[in-house]
C-alpha cells in the first residue's frame, strides 16, 4: 500500500464527457476536407493539444495544407467545439466526479487539473468546480502536448508535491504515457483493453472508492 498526497486530474473524459464533442468537431473538419474519421480514430485524438490533433486528422486523410490553412481549420474546429459545450451545466459532469473531488479535499488531499485544453478554465467555471482545484494547469499554461509530462510536472510543482506523491487520473493513452514519463502513477479511466499501460483502470470516478483495495491510498497534507 502506498500513500499519495496529491491527485492530478485530466478534464475531458475524466470529469466531463466533452471528448465526444471534440471528436464530432474534428469529424466535421474531415468531412470538409473530403474524408471521414473512423470510430477508432477518436482514441488517437484524446489528450493531445489542438494543433497536434489537427496534424493527426490531416495525416489520417493524407491531406497537406499550408500553415495559414492549419490555423484556420483549428480555429474553425474550436468554434464548433465551443458552441457545442456552451450550454453544459454542472448536471453534465461524469458520475461521481464532483463527489470524489469533494471527498479528497475534505480529507486534505491536494488536487490539480492537468489538461491540454485551452478551454479548460471556461469549462470548470460552467461546471462550478474551479474552487475544487488547488492548481489549474491547462493548454494555455503549458504548450508541450501529452505524452510530454510537462502538464503534470507543472501541476505537481504548483502543489509542492513530488511526482512520487502524485496520482494521475487519465482517459487518454497519451495522458497515461505523460504521467509515467513524469514519474507518476496513472489511474486509467475507461476500458482496460484500451488503457493497457495504466497502473490501474476503473470505469469512472464513481468507482474510485475501489482504489484503496488496489493499493492506492491518499493521505491529507493541507
Ligand atoms: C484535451 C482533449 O483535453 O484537450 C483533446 O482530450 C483536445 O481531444 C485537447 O485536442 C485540446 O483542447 P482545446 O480545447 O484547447 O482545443
Ligand atoms: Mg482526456
Amino acid at each position: 500500500m502506498t500513500d499519495y498526497r496529491a491527485a492530478l486530474f485530466d478534464l475531458d473524459g475524466v470529469i466531463v464527457d466533452t471528448a465526444v464533442h471534440h471528436f464530432a468537431a474534428w469529424r466535421q473538419t474531415a468531412a470538409e476536407l473530403g474524408f471521414s474519421l473512423a470510430d477508432e480514430d477518436e482514441e488517437l485524438l484524446k489528450g493531445v493539444g489542438r494543433m497536434d490533433a489537427l496534424r493527426i486528422v490531416l495525416g489520417i486523410g493524407g491531406v497537406e495544407v499550408s500553415e495559414d490553412e492549419q490555423q484556420r481549420l483549428a480555429a474553425e474546429k474550436n468554434a464548433r467545439y465551443v458552441e457545442a459545450i456552451s450550454t453544459i451545466t454542472p448536471d453534465e459532469m461524469l458520475p461521481g466526479a464532483r463527489e470524489y473531488l469533494v471527498s479528497l479535499r475534505d480529507r486534505g488531499v491536494l488536487t490539480a487539473l492537468g489538461s491540454a485544453s485551452r478551454n479548460a478554465p471556461m469549462i470548470l467555471q460552467r461546471l462550478e468546480i474551479t474552487d475544487l482545484f488547488d492548481a489549474i494547469i491547462d493548454g494555455s499554461v503549458v504548450s508541450e502536448a501529452k505524452p510530454n509530462p510537462r502538464v503534470f510536472l507543472a501541476g505537481a510543482e504548483a502543489l509542492g508535491a513530488a511526482p512520487a506523491d502524485c496520482v494521475v487520473f487519465e482517459d487518454a493513452i497519451a495522458g497515461i504515457q505523460a504521467a509515467h514519463a513524469g514519474g507518476m502513477i496513472a489511474v486509467g479511466i475507461g476500458e482496460p483493453e484500451v488503457l493497457t499501460e495504466a497502473d490501474v483502470v476503473i470505469p469512472g470516478l464513481h468507482a474510485a472508492g475501489s482504489l484503496s483495495a488496489q493499493g492506492i491510498e491518499f493521505v491529507g497534507s493541507r
